[in-house]
């Protein structure tokens, strides 16, 4: 992705966010820069900052329902979570990540967005976790049947697991439909987008059948 793509998915960020645009500034440069010191953020992201994780994280945002507490497994350097924090102010956020590196960058990044009256920071695995969050969201963390097993235990009724999956979405769904009937479970993919002019990605929804 070339620079110039990338100020296109910057322009389309301002209208996504809107008065909240200088917030999630302060979040890319935060993870720009820290994050790549600290090893979180290959060299090359910066350079599709915008079009590769801003706006994709924000796409998940017309998926979560208003108000509900949402629990984002193998956060890494605030993915999705904290591009939805900031988009969302009627949300509460946890960010859960095993390595305490990455929970240090994820404590520091909170305080310095003023975010810490509604998101909070878990140093620990996702399936040790006793959460009853109304939806958990995950990118890039593991294939669906692990997802699945980790956060079966405490996916409520009415809650759901969103998954960005991009181009796999599908293919990753057959792969592990047994394991998701066995479960009493059912998944949904969707093409969202956080704008009309922004890239399309694909998630997988999954929720209890009965
Ligand atoms: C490839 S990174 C993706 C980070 C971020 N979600 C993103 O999209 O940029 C996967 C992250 O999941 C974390 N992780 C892996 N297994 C985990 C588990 N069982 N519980 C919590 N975090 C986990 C890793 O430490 C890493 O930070």
């Amino acid at each position: 992705m070339s620079d110039q793509l990338d100020e296109q998915a910057r322009e389309v960020a301002v209208a996504v966010y809107g008065p909240r645009f200088e917030h999630i500034s302060r979040y890319v440069d935060i993870v720009t820069r820290r994050g790549i010191e600290w090893g979180l953020l290959g060299p090359r992201e910066p350079e599709r900052i915008w079009s590769r994780h801003i706006l994709n994280c924000a796409a998940l945002s017309e998926l979560l329902p208003q108000g509900t507490d949402v629990v984002d497994i193998g956060s890494g350097a605030g993915l999705p979570g904290l591009p939805v924090a900031i988009l969302r102010p009627d949300l509460r956020v946890t960010l859960v990540e095993s390595l305490k590196r990455r929970a240090e960058f994820l404590d520091l990044a909170v305080a310095e967005l003023g975010l810490g009256d509604r998101v909070r920071v878990i140093r620990g695995r996702a399936e040790e976790q006793k959460l009853t969050p109304d939806v958990v969201t995950c990118r890039a963390v593991a294939p669906l049947d692990k997802l699945v097993r980790w956060t079966a235990p405490y996916l409520l009724p009415h809650g759901q697991l969103i998954a960005l999956k991009g181009e796999r979405a599908e293919a990753e769904v057959n792969e592990h439909a047994a394991e998701l009937a066995r479960r009493r479970l059912s998944a949904t993919v969707m093409s969202i987008r956080a704008h009309q002019l922004a890239e399309p990605t694909q998630a997988v929804v999954v929720r209890r059948t009965a």
